[in-house]
């Protein structure tokens, strides 16, 4: 018997990068998992890639009722959601003066918006089995203050803060809610932008050398989602060789 097996999971922001490493990650060790992202294809792949009767889905994380039609397909799929991992997200590139109300509340949308929106509707269907595990992907950044990305900060801050309320108020069902900070990690989207110049300097910060990759965080999600992980919660855990120590 594997660590998930029997276990249902969302894992949202799952078509590349971390969320997919993770969707895989706990796809390998026995979970049924839902891969859920905004892009259709991207989610299917992966879910072809952990095979057995893990499915990919189609979802905007920050529109209410595609959220709530995902919750209803997967209770009718599963009859359950036993962990939620979120880590779908989006990464900028914008200097400050040039963050405009519109781009301000393009990150806020998915960050935040999505995240609540996924919290609301996964632990209503955790609170019908008295168990849960939520993971929610924040940020290094959130601690080192990190430049061109005010916005993105500001949301991230939220995803720890709000990790910790929810934690709070969720406890009376066994539901545990952490979050992971991870350092800058190479990814598809981090190869698109400016981020990527920063993998050198990043480094020179870490305590152990070398630069992230998506492989590097699943380890300590895996954990937080695990059922040993009972008595866990409302904690956040910086994966990042060190860089940031608290
Ligand atoms: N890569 C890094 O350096 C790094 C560092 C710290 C934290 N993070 C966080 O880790 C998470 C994953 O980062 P990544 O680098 O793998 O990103 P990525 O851009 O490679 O992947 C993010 C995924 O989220 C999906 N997504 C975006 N908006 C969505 C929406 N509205 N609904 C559903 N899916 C949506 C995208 O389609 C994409 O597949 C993010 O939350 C990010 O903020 C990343």
């Amino acid at each position: 018997m594997q660590r998930f097996t029997g276990r249902v999971a969302i894992v949202t922001g799952a078509a590349q990068g971390i969320g997919r490493a993770i969707a895989e990650r706990l796809g390998k060790e026995g979970a049924q998992v839902f891969a859920v992202d905004l892009n259709g294809a991207g989610a299917a792949a992966t879910a072809e890639a952990i095979g057995g009767n893990s499915t990919g889905l189609q979802c905007d994380v920050a529109e209410p009722d595609a959220v709530a039609r995902l919750h209803a397909d997967i209770e009718k799929a599963a009859g359950k959601l036993d962990i939620l991992i979120n880590a779908a997200g989006i990464v900028p590139f914008v200097p400050w003066d040039q963050v405009t109300f519109e781009e301000w509340r393009r990150v806020m949308r998915v960050n935040l918006d999505g995240l609540f929106l996924m919290c609301r509707a996964g632990s209503d269907l955790m609170r019908k089995k008295n168990y849960g595990r939520i993971v929610n992907i924040s940020s290094n950044s959130i601690f080192a203050g990190t430049p061109n990305m005010a916005h993105y900060v500001a949301s991230k801050g939220g995803v720890l803060t709000f990790g910790r309320a929810l934690a709070t108020e969720l406890g009376a069902y066994k539901i545990t809610v952490n979050t992971i900070c991870p350092g800058l990690t190479d990814t598809e989207t981090v190869q698109k932008t400016p981020h990527k110049d920063a993998f050198d300097f990043v480094e020179m910060l870490q305590a152990i050398k070398g630069h992230g990759k998506p492989q590097d965080i699943v380890p300590a999600v895996a954990f937080f989602a695990s059922e040993e992980a009972h008595w866990i919660t409302g904690q956040a855990l910086s994966v990042d060789a060190g860089m940031i120590r608290w």
